[in-house]
C-alpha cells in the first residue's frame, strides 16, 4: 500500500487481537509503530517480536493523564505522529438490557470505548496538524448499527465512535486530516471466543462469506485506510462483517 513507509503509527490496544495484527501489518508495510496497552508485557511482546521499529508504552484508558502520556511519549520515542488506531475496548460483564445495566456498566463502556478515542483524538489531532496532517483509524463495531439483546452500553457507545469518526473529519479535513471508523462484525479473537466458543456455529448461518473474520482482515482494512491509496475516504464507517448486514435478516445459509 502508498505512503506508509516510514510514517509514525500508534495503536491503542495493541497487545493482542485486532490491534496487535494492525501492529504487524502496519510494521510490515513500512511504518514505525508504538503498540500502547493496559497490557504491557502483552504489548512489549509484540513490539519485541517487530524488532527495533516498534515500542510500547503502558496506559489505561479509563484515565485521562495516562492517555496524555502515552501519545506524548510516542511523539518523544518517534518525532511526531502520522497514523492513530484507536482500537482498545472491551465487552462489559454487567452490560445487558437497558432495564438492567447498573449505571456504572453504562458509565464504563462509554468511558473505555468511546471517551478514551475522545481524549486520544484530542492530544494526538493537534501534533498532525503540526506536521501537515495525519490519519486516524478507529475501531467501532457492528454492534453500533443493530439492536441486540444485550451489550446495550457498548452498543450505543460504538455508535458514539461512529460519529466522533463524523465530528473529527469535518472539522480537521482541511487541515490534512483523514478519519474512518471500521466496523468489524464478529471477528474471532482470543478473547471473544472465550466468552462465546459456538461462535462458528451460531453466526455462521447469517455471514455471505463461508468464513468467520480474523484479526488480520481488519489489520487490512486498517493499513488501507492509512494509506495514501485511501486518500479520498475520509469521515466514512465502513463493515468488516462478511455481509453481516448486507442482507436482509431472513437470509441465512
Ligand atoms: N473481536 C470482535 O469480534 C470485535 C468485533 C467488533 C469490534 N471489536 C472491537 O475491536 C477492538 C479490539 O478488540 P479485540 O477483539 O482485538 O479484543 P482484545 O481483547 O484481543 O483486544 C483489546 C485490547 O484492548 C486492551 N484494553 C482493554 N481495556 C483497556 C484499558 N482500560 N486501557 C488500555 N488498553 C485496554 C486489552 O488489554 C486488549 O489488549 C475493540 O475496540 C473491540 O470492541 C471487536
Amino acid at each position: 500500500m502508498r505512503g506508509l513507509k516510514d510514517k509514525v503509527a500508534l495503536v491503542t490496544g495493541g497487545a493482542s487481537g485486532i490491534g496487535a495484527a494492525t501492529a504487524r501489518r502496519l510494521h510490515e508495510e513500512g511504518a514505525l509503530v508504538a503498540i500502547s496497552d493496559i497490557n504491557i508485557r502483552g504489548a512489549q511482546q509484540i513490539a519485541e517480536e517487530i524488532g527495533d521499529r516498534a515500542t510500547a508504552f503502558a496506559y489505561d484508558a479509563m484515565d485521562e493523564q495516562s492517555i496524555v502520556d502515552m501519545v506524548g511519549s510516542t511523539t518523544a520515542h518517534f518525532g511526531r505522529l502520522d497514523i492513530l488506531h484507536n482500537n482498545a475496548g472491551a465487552l462489559g460483564s454487567d452490560d445487558t438490557t437497558v432495564a438492567d445495566t447498573p449505571l456504572e456498566a453504562w458509565d464504563h463502556a462509554m468511558k473505555l470505548n468511546v471517551r478514551a478515542y475522545f481524549v486520544c483524538s484530542k492530544v494526538a489531532i493537534p501534533f498532525m496538524i503540526s506536521a501537515g496532517g495525519g490519519v486516524i483509524v478507529n475501531t467501532a463495531s457492528s454492534s453500533a448499527l443493530g439492536g441486540q439483546l444485550a451489550q446495550t452500553a457498548y452498543g450505543t457507545s460504538k455508535a458514539g465512535i461512529v460519529a466522533l469518526t463524523q465530528y473529527i473529519a469535518t472539522q480537521y479535513g482541511r487541515q490534512n486530516i483523514r478519519v474512518n471508523s471500521i466496523s468489524p462484525g464478529i471477528i474471532l479473537t482470543p478473547a471473544l471466543l472465550d466468552v462465546a466458543p459456538n461462535l462458528v456455529e451460531v453466526m455462521g448461518p447469517s455471514l455471505l462469506t463461508s468464513y468467520l473474520g480474523t484479526p488480520e482482515d481488519i489489520a487490512s482494512t486498517v493499513a488501507f485506510l492509512a494509506s495514501d491509496d485511501a486518500r479520498y475516504i475520509t469521515g466514512q464507517n465502513l463493515c468488516v462483517d462478511g455481509g453481516l448486514f448486507a442482507h436482509a435478516p431472513y437470509v441465512s445459509f
